[in-house]
């Protein structure tokens, strides 16, 4: 049976994922698709969806600029609901003879709205509701036939109604927790107006990632490349139910993995019954890094070892398809980085480009965000850390050592990162991401009583959503003070530890 779907069109709006996943809370399938899909385009998704409505997302243009995002028109008219949002309200008024105004005035943060008419999307509202704005154009005037549902201060139209036709315009963003009853107003969309029905569930995908993977496989086998996180982990949970020891998974340890990790790796693959493969790449790793300072150099040289290293893995054994835990942002992202410009070379062991031709790729989790991952990894029992981990990059510790990085600079850094991540997780509410980094500046000390000149190690802790923007964590002095003095008198060489206040932006979470 097809599922009941929402199609979300991108008008490149910065909360584009966040509308598909308050979709998904709701128990409704929701994917993401370009702002200007063609009418046969939908026919064709609705040959495998049950498409049942369009949510038009926000934008950062004006409806008036020169290349500004367009859509379909005909989508308009296709019968199926339609509810705009921002950008997307704005365009709707525009093109079916309501008035815009492009004023150069605009308007950013909380709003009251005055709700004119509690019915169709915004059933069980109260008259004022607190909102969440960020537009510069503003709807003055509804196309014929249209009601206008609310109003700001500063907008005449904030929200307008045909109900008739089933099509919707909201100034405000409802997808934002600053929205108030934002999740009422999108649940009024889903079920009252467009009548979908809840039954999308995490849960109920394994069964049909399995036979999807042993599906595309058939008799063959398939290679896959852990890395310890919770994607390729889940992927390799699935594959191995479908292949058992025809799924052949490789770890290429790089050396530059946290305290206990690879052999947690170890355990887990072991338990998974697949034909695993354990790389030790370490020395190969720091040779290649020798005498490269520089982080996007690091970056490059790790990630072209990396590939290299799993292809000759790979050329050793027989596998026809090459499985990866690619997820839902992953593609959305490098599909849309054309004009994006680089901050830093991300080394991931998804997305992995490799000269060895396999029959195919597959991607089982390749619709999902990543809470949707960890609770299908959690309800296939993989362990509590790996369902919870946090974000680790593909080049590891290696671009927490700012300079050169050695041997013995690895060992004190996973030393002291375990001393950091331990005490902030034993003191409770551990932040988004925390770990320790080795600066590459020396400083005097006193141990005992004679002088020492070493290290200064630097603790980073965020709160992020989605690792775009961060702000640092709020750690309490005597948890820090308990980190501190753990290093310097544990780790040989650190006479040093600071804290890193800075939110991202203007700085990074890592520090290289
Ligand atoms: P930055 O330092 O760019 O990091 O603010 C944002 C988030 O991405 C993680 N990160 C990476 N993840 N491969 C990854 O898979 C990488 O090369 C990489 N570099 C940074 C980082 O830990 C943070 O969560």
């Amino acid at each position: 049976m097809k599922k009941d779907t929402i199609l979300v069109l991108d008008f490149g709006g910065q909360y584009c994922h966040l509308i598909a996943r308050r979709v998904r809370e709701n128990g409704v399938y929701s994917e993401i698709v370009p702002s200007d899909i063609s009418v046969d385009a939908l026919a064709g998704i609705r040959e495998r969806l049950n498409v049942r409505g369009i949510i038009l997302s926000g934008g950062p243009a004006s409806i008036y600029e020169n290349g500004a995002p367009q859509m379909d028109r005909g989508l308009l008219d296709s019968g199926l609901p339609v509810l705009g949002l921002c950008y997307g309200h704005q365009l709707i008024a525009h093109y079916l003879g309501g008035k815009v105004d492009s004023s150069e005035i605009k308007e950013f943060g909380n709003a009251i709205a005055s709700i004119k008419e509690s019915s169709g999307i915004f059933k069980g509202l109260d008259k004022r509701e607190q909102v969440w704005m960020s537009h510069g154009d503003t709807v003055l005037a509804v196309p014929a036939g249209f009601v206008v549902m609310a109003s700001t201060e500063s907008c005449p139209v904030a929200a307008f109604a045909s109900a008739k036709r089933g099509i919707y315009g909201v100034q405000w963003h409802p997808e934002v927790v600053h929205t108030k009853n934002g999740a009422r107003i999108i649940s009024n969309f889903l079920f009252g107006i467009c009548g979908c029905k809840a039954t999308w569930r995490v849960d109920d995908l394994i069964g049909g990632y399995v036979r999807e993977v042993g599906r595309a496989v058939g008799q063959g086998r398939a290679i896959i490349a852990l890395s310890g996180g919770v994607d390729s982990m889940t992927t390799g949970a699935i594959a191995s139910k479908a292949l058992g020891a025809r799924l052949i998974a490789v770890f290429v340890d790089h050396g530059f993995m946290r305290k206990g990790e690879p052999e947690q790796i170890d355990l887990l693959a072991r338990k998974l019954g697949v034909t695993y493969i354990h790389v030790d790449a370490r020395q190969r790793f720091l040779e290649r890094l020798s005498g490269v300072t520089s982080p996007e150099e690091k970056r490059k040289v790790i990630g072209n070892e990396f590939v290299k290293v799993f292809e000759e893995a790979a050329g050793k054994v027989d596998a026809d398809y090459l499985l990866q835990g690619t997820i839902y942002p992953d593609r959305i992202e490098s599909g849309r980085s054309k004009n994006a410009v680089v901050i830093k070379t991300h080394h991931n062991v998804g997305g992995m480009p490799t000269k060895i031709k396999f029959k195919g790729l597959i991607e089982p989790l390749r619709e999902l965000y990543k809470d949707e991952v960890r609770r299908l990894a959690s309800s296939m029992g993989l362990p509590e850390d790996i369902v919870n981990r946090q974000p680790f990059p593909g080049p590891g510790l290696a671009v927490r050592i700012v300079g050169e990085v050695t041997y013995e600079k690895l060992e004190l850094l996973r030393q002291a990162d375990h001393i950091a991540t331990s005490e902030i997780a034993a003191a409770g509410r551990p932040p988004w991401q925390y770990f320790a980094v080795l600066t590459d500046t020396k400083s005097t000390g006193v141990k005992g009583d004679a002088r020492a000149y070493g290290y200064t190690v630097a603790i980073r802790a965020v709160e992020s959503a989605d690792a775009m923007t961060a702000t640092f964590s709020r750690i309490p002095y005597d948890v820090l003070e308990r980190i501190s003095t753990r290093i310097t008198n544990e780790v040989g060489d650190v006479v040093r530890v600071v804290y890193d206040i800075t939110n991202k932006p203007p700085s990074t979470i890592e520090w290289e």
